[in-house]
């Protein structure tokens, strides 16, 4: 799943309920991430645990991690050192660290060794046990290591994250499902995460209706695949959407991440039909090569993914696409590359998020040779970027003259101005003329700087 949790705001803090332990969740990685770190903080705010703002004011530090490539993973052990070491700076005591999320259940007790060893490892599936972990773990000093693990998959954890904690007037986080059943050959979470669930749809609407009764007006639906939710064999990601699209009060519906596979002629008129539904689609491609593709076991030939597009430019008014790439996979080749390359130039994407192919250790792709070298794959990254910039700078300018509406979400990084995104998923800048979040603004476009759009000459 793409990273666009940077776009959503940070969770409010909950207030002190008191046993005295301050815990401070830095996360990472995807917005399955995003939304467990605020379910850990309901959980643990209901056992009397408070939230602290920082490191410097915690009794312990969760980071919640992620493992989907290797330098991710490089960068929250380093991460580890860090905190011990800005600790130490700042004259503080030493504090407890724990390990929870992808790396977790990947690295298990692993994680208790080393020079960035933590004293707590807790995967995806046992976050309810945290409460009494920690409670454990803060009866002894953070000086003697400790070697507490919970890890390990059950289809009936699915945490709820409480609306008590969300920030308002946002794209809320709702994940629909965990968990995935597909084994693209290089990809680590169908380990990490495990196989896939689905949440009721009783659950769901639940969830949704206590965010909007608490002022949401938006949802993003969220799993690693989206569109392959299909509650008990009877209820669809379609009829789902149909479903929630029905809960008075709510406006706004988007969802991420879909697999092309399951991107059914259905769904696209589902979301087409439904108003509330966001005509944005985030569509994984992963390589425009037939001979990859097959090599990434993705289910699809390039052509089937085309036709989907064409189906859903004519099924769903205004929708845009963003996608995820990778290059320098095991055996792909120059004309490989091109074919991804060609693939850009046919959908024109608002958005691509790419990467350089990275082995993780015991999935299928990891027999295979790594043998496109990293300078190849640099240059394929960087091949694939100035394509896109490329193409979207031609695509970009033919928006300018025309009026958008969106949704203020944030204040802009440029002061005195509000970030807007429409429900196409397109951001623009508007002047402050005491606008609050939430409210819906309308603008011409006069032009654009990367893929924010300006609306002031
Ligand atoms: N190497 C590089 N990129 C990867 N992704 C998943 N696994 C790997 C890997 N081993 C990318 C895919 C996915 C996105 C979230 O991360 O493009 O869609
Ligand atoms: Fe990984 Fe493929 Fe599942 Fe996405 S669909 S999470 S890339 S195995």
């Amino acid at each position: 799943m793409a990273d666009f949790q940077n776009e959503l705001k940070a969770m409010t803090p909950p207030s002190d309920t008191g046993n005295g332990c301050r815990v401070f969740i830095e996360t990472y990685g995807c917005q399955m991430n995003a939304y467990d770190s605020q379910a850990i903080n309901g959980l643990l705010e209901n056992d009397g645990f408070e939230a602290a703002p920082n490191i410097y004011d915690a009794d312990v530090v969760l980071l919640n991690t992620c493992s989907i490539r290797e330098l991710a993973e490089h960068k929250i052990t380093s991460r580890v050192g860090e905190i011990r070491r800005q600790r130490r700076n700042a004259d503080l005591p030493p504090v407890n660290i724990g390990i929870c999320g992808c790396m977790a259940e990947r690295l298990g007790n692993e994680l208790h060794k080393g020079v960035n060893r933590v004293d707590l490892v807790v995967g995806v599936d046992s976050y309810d046990k945290l409460p009494a972990l920690l409670a454990d773990l803060t009866k002894s000093s953070p000086t003697k290591h400790r070697k507490l693990t919970a890890t390990g998959h059950r289809n009936d954890a699915h945490y709820v994250a409480p609306p008590s904690l969300y920030p308002v007037n946002n794209s809320h986080l709702v994940t629909i499902h965990k968990g995935c059943d597909y084994k693209c050959t290089y990809c680590i979470v169908p380990y990490t995460r495990g196989p896939q669930s689905e949440k009721s749809p009783e659950a769901i609407e639940a969830e949704i209706r206590s965010l909007v009764d608490s002022g949401a007006q938006e949802v993003t639906l969220l799993g690693q695949n989206v569109t392959a939710y299909n509650w008990q064999k009877n209820l669809d990601f379609a009829a789902l959407l149909e479903r929630v699209s029905d809960i008075d009060g709510l406006e706004r519906i988007r969802f991420l991440t879909g697999h092309p596979k399951d991107m059914h002629p259905h769904t696209m008129d589902a979301i087409g039909s439904l108003e509330k539904v966001c005509p944005w689609l985030h569509l994984p491609i992963q390589s425009g090569s037939n001979a990859i593709l097959k090599r990434m076991k993705r289910l699809y030939k390039r052509e089937e993914y085309l036709d989907m597009v064409d189906y859903a430019r004519k099924a769903i008014p205004g929708a845009t696409f963003s996608t995820d790439i990778i290059v320098g996979f095991p055996g792909e080749t120059e004309e490989d590359f091109q074919a991804t390359l060609e693939i850009l130039r046919l959908v024109k994407y608002d958005q691509i998020f790419s990467f350089k192919y990275s082995e993780r250790p015991g999935v299928p792709a990891a027999k295979l040779a790594d043998n496109v070298s990293l300078d190849e794959k640099k240059r394929r990254l960087a091949g694939i970027l100035s394509l896109q910039e490329e193409i979207w700078n031609t695509e970009a300018t033919r928006q300018v003259g025309e009026t958008w509406t969106g949704i203020v979400e944030t204040a802009a990084r440029q002061k005195g101005f509000w970030r807007v995104r429409t429900a196409n998923n397109r951001k623009f800048l508007v002047a402050d003329d005491h606008q609050k979040i939430g409210d819906e603004v309308s603008a011409v476009i006069t032009g654009f700087n990367n893929t924010t759009f300006l609306t002031v000459e």
